[in-house]
């Protein structure tokens, strides 16, 4: 069992230093691998995604990812740290991003598309000065991440709701034509659509009433956001990055903190409810994982971090986390 560990920028590697500990107590056996990705590999190698960073993942049976981004680079042009994260997803066409919020009545999973739209249209300059972002995607590129959504929902409670703009835009009326024409396909699942703009509503008022979400990479970035923040914070919110057959990507939605980031206050649990999805989705190993899920759900109670309301840094957190699991209580 190989995995490969890219802790990225900022408080990337303050957290995944606690994931990997915790790795090592549940899998001993296995071979992790540690490699560059965003700021840090520009500054080392001259590139977000260094070729020996794309192919020691290729070999993998699975990746962790922490985060990545930096003010030395991002938002500016030239060399971008979050580039490298968008060509890993793409190169290994992980185009499926589930991200589950559990909680308090709450059991939601959004099936973000990963890999088109928005984020991977082309962008520029018209001579003119008019700046765009081109809006694309294939109805292949929408059919597979639904299909996805509807398995999901037909292990769950049986409740889809898909989120789109089909009132403006092209993109989403073929997006919601797809889906529709999926559903037949699954007569157990309940398939209801929604305009994006009345899906944060919802959302907000209630995010218990909702089941399964699938919608687009930009829809989905928003409202996986809004989704985390209502239910544990963004230092709790986990996902997986999954594809057909190949390595899959396990990262915390969160990003690289810079406000926090070297003061070793960073919440390690988004990282760690990670690796349990790693183990359950990408390693195969259920038992671990939810091992490693019930001692994450005891050092919240017990030793909270700063985000959560307590004093625990990251290490102390980590350490709760690691004990746990040796206990085994
Ligand atoms: P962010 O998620 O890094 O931070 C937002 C707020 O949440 C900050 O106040 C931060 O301190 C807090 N926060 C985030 N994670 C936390 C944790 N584990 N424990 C405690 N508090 C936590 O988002 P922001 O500030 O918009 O972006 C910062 C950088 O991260 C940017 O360069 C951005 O591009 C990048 N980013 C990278 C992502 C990735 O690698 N997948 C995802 C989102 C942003
Ligand atoms: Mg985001």
């Amino acid at each position: 069992m190989r995995i490969v560990y890219l802790p990225g920028d900022g408080i990337g590697p303050e957290v995944m230093a606690e994931a990997a500990r915790a790795v090592e107590a549940l899998l001993p056996e296995a071979r992790v691998e540690e490699r560059l990705l965003g700021a840090e590999a520009i500054d080392q190698l001259g590139d977000a995604l260094p070729d020996e960073t794309l192919e020691a993942c290729r070999d993998a049976d699975a990746v962790l990812l922490g985060a990545v981004g930096s003010d030395r680079y991002s938002w500016r042009e030239g060399p971008n740290p979050e580039d490298g994260l968008f060509r890993l997803r793409q190169e290994l066409d992980v185009y499926a991003n589930l991200r589950p919020s559990v909680g308090d009545g709450v059991d939601l999973m959004i099936v973000r598309e990963l890999v088109g739209g928005l984020y991977f249209g082309s962008r520029g300059v018209e001579p003119d000065g008019t700046v765009f972002d081109r809006l694309e995607y294939h109805p292949d590129q929408v059919a597979r991440v639904a299909r996805r959504a509807f398995e999901l929902a037909g292990q769950r409670d049986g409740r889809l709701l898909s989120v789109d703009k089909a009132n403006v835009l092209a993109t989403s009326r073929m997006w919601r034509a797809t889906v529709d024409e999926m559903a037949p396909e699954y007569p157990d699942v309940q398939l209801e659509h929604l305009l994006v703009d009345t899906a944060a509503m919802r959302l907000v008022e209630d995010v218990t009433a909702f089941d399964v979400i699938v919608t687009e990479n930009t829809f989905g970035d928003i409202l996986s956001d809004i989704a985390a923040a209502l239910t544990g914070g963004l230092g709790a919110a986990a996902s997986a990055c999954l594809g057909d057959g190949g390595v899959d990507v396990f990262e915390p939605v969160h990003g690289t903190a810079p406000d926090i980031a070297g003061t070793g206050v960073a919440n390690p649990t988004a990282m760690l409810l990670s690796a349990a999805l790693m183990l359950r989705y990408g390693l195969e190993r259920p038992a671990e994982a939810d091992a490693l899920e019930a001692a994450v759900a005891s050092a919240r109670a017990e030793r909270p971090t700063a985000d959560e309301g307590g004093t625990a840094d990251t290490r102390a957190f980590g350490d709760h986390v690691l004990a746990h699991l040796r206990n085994g209580s």
